[in-house]
């Protein structure tokens, strides 16, 4: 055992008096780490943890503690060590928890380590870097201003599978708004609106950051409900301003998210503004003359499509419905690849994670990894020895779990089968029969 320095001891006297500190803590972690004194870092962190569930430094620090021993001043070097090359990457000064390259050390201590995912088909692997998504998660924005040019980081590559939306959005408007000879080919056709429909958490308001990701300042999202509770008596002229900005901007996408707002609350009559405020969107997306909207794209999203007032859905409107269906495989492997890429996994077969979870939406999916994360980690406390996030963990959680998506499905049925004026939820019905839920 590594002799304690003076600061450690008196750090650990301090988080014994002040056990709540996390900050404290996760600074006595990082010293006993840098120490060498690995199992007591870890139960540190793991502390850290019980206090602040999902504190992005300490699962940092977990992810150090159990990785092999590259920096470690009192272990002898082995043969090669391997992560000491200061080749490639000479701006990389260690002294601030380095991101650390699973791919690499995968590679190189192969026989040393577990693997992190075990691939049971050969599939490409795409050792993303990047700082993690659930950072800025699914948290508000400060709700300053109801209406925004999209800063998200995403782009459709970050959206795993769900080819066939990708597609509709691209032949909607990524490839119009890319081409300005086929703008000017197809002149005013060009435009109108798409209308994005599906159970709640599978990704339509993802999907569309990622769209604004690829767009940038030609990416305006509005939410729907944010309009309504703000801006009581203000929201037509605040709608009226955001076409307008809009359409300066041109070619431009408006994103309307969470649409059912206006006709879910159609039906409260006190909520007199409602209609006015649906009349001035209805005359937005018409455009004031002919020219006007040219080049603007109206993407839409609702949980509810038949809660949305038929009057928005007639040609030239929000004419043209996409269906986002939980996550396919493709995107489900993507998802929980993702959701486990922050935290101390190993050997986790993916494939039979993603065979088991049929019909879980992207949501659920979080809360899967989550809910093993969490049992590893009060393993990891109760037994006093860290270990990694393993299979097992997930298959266990998922024993409780259910997909969230059937309610929505059970609603959606009787609709599909009963109101499917114009073949308007053809998509949704073939998918019903496909799962058999009809
Ligand atoms: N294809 C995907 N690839 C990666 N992550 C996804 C994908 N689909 C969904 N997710 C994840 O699922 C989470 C929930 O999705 P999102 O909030 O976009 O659902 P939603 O359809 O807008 O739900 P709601 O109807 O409740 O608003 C996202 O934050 C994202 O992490
Ligand atoms: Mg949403």
């Amino acid at each position: 055992m590594p002799e304690e320095s003076p600061l450690i001891k008196s750090l650990r006297a301090a988080v014994d008096a002040a056990p709540d500190d996390v900050p404290l803590r996760l600074h006595l972690a990082q010293l006993l780490l840098e120490a060498g004194i690995v199992q007591d870092a870890i139960s540190q962190v793991a502390a850290a943890l019980q206090r602040e569930p999902g504190n992005a430094e300490a699962q940092a620090l977990i992810a150090r503690a159990v990785a092999p021993p590259v920096t470690a001043p009192a272990a002898a070097p082995p043969a090669p060590a391997p992560a000491e090359a200061p080749a490639p990457a000479p701006a990389e000064a260690p002294a601030e928890a380095p991101r650390y390259d699973w791919k690499q050390a995968e590679d190189e201590l192969s026989d040393v380590i577990p693997p992190r995912f075990v691939e049971t088909e050969g599939k490409e692997e795409t050792p993303e870097t990047e700082a993690p998504l659930s950072a800025h998660g699914d948290d508000d924005p400060a709700g300053v201003s109801a209406w925004d040019v999209e800063t998200s980081g995403l782009s459709l590559s970050d959206v795993g599978g769900m080819e066939q939306v990708k597609e509709r959005l691209e032949a909607a408007f990524l490839a119009p708004m890319r081409n300005p000879e086929l703008r000017k080919l197809y002149g005013k056709s060009l435009r109108g609106g798409l209308l994005m429909y599906g159970p709640p958490g599978c990704g339509k308001t993802y999907i569309a950051r990622a769209v604004a990701g690829e767009l940038g300042a030609r990416f305006m999202t509005v939410s729907i409900t944010d309009v309504l509770d703000m801006w009581i008596g203000n929201a037509e002229r605040n709608l009226r301003e955001l076409f307008e900005t809009a359409r300066r901007n041109a070619p431009c996408v408006v994103f309307l998210d969470e649409l059912d707002a206006l006709g879910a609350k159609r039906s409260q009559i006190r909520h007199t503004g409602l209609r006015t405020t649906v009349n001035q969107l209805l005359t937005e997306l018409d455009g004031v003359d002919a020219q006007a909207n040219e080049g603007l794209f109206v993407l839409a999203a609702t949980n509810h499509p038949w809660d949305v007032d038929p009057a928005l859905r007639r040609p030239g409107r929000l004419d043209r419905t996409v269906l986002v269906l939980p996550p396919d495989e493709p995107a489900r492997e993507s998802i929980l690849r993702h959701h486990l890429e922050g935290r101390p996994v190993a050997r986790i077969d993916l494939r039979k994670l993603v065979k088991r979870t049929d019909g879980f939406s992207g949501a659920d999916l979080r809360h899967l990894c989550e809910s093993a994360a969490e049992r590893a980690l009060m393993d990891s406390v109760r037994t006093g020895q860290a270990r990694m996030i393993e299979t097992d963990d997930l298959l266990g959680a998922l024993t409780q779990l259910r997909p969230s998506t059937g309610p929505w499905f059970n609603s959606a049925r009787s609709v599909a089968q009963f109101a499917n004026e114009g073949g308007q939820y053809d998509e949704l019905l073939a998918y019903l029969k496909k799962k058999r839920m009809l």
